[in-house]
């Protein structure tokens, strides 16, 4: 991991964008990561048309975990609920700045798999967990 990738992420992990409850959210979804407890909460206020009014989040948890959390929540404001249930891992290793390898891999993706639980759910549908393997 370079300097820059580590700062990047600490930054995020010391200062998460769009932190805290949304009062007046569509749906919202909790999961935690049961090895560790880490928790990430994620709140999505979705307009008529399908698209993320606004999205925050809550959580507490390792580096990794929370600043992809804020690194997600950060980049689907605004994005059509079609285009949040395509992402998946590679998305965000690419937000990461790096590959995270099996034994994180479930801090890269916690936020991830609330996120399109949260989707998924305001579809009416259910999600394959594989989407994320
Ligand atoms: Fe718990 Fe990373 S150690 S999510």
């Amino acid at each position: 991991m370079s300097d820059i990738t580590f700062e990047i992420i600490l930054d995020h992990y010391r200062n998460p964008r769009n932190y805290g409850e949304l009062g007046d959210a569509t749906v919202k979804v909790r999961d935690s990561n049961p090895l560790c407890g880490d928790v990430v909460e994620v709140y999505l206020k979705i307009g008529g048309d399908g698209r993320v009014e606004k999205a925050t989040f809550k959580g507490r948890g390792c580096a990794i975990s929370q600043a992809a959390a804020s690194m997600l929540i950060e980049s689907i404001q605004n994005k059509h609920v079609d285009e949040i249930v395509k992402l998946g891992k590679q998305d965000i290793f690419d937000m990461l700045g790096m590959e995270v390898g099996p034994a994180r891999i479930k801090c890269a993706l916690l936020a991830l798999k609330a996120l399109k639980t949260a989707v998924y759910g305001f579809l009416g549908k259910k999600m394959d967990e594989e989407e994320l393997s």
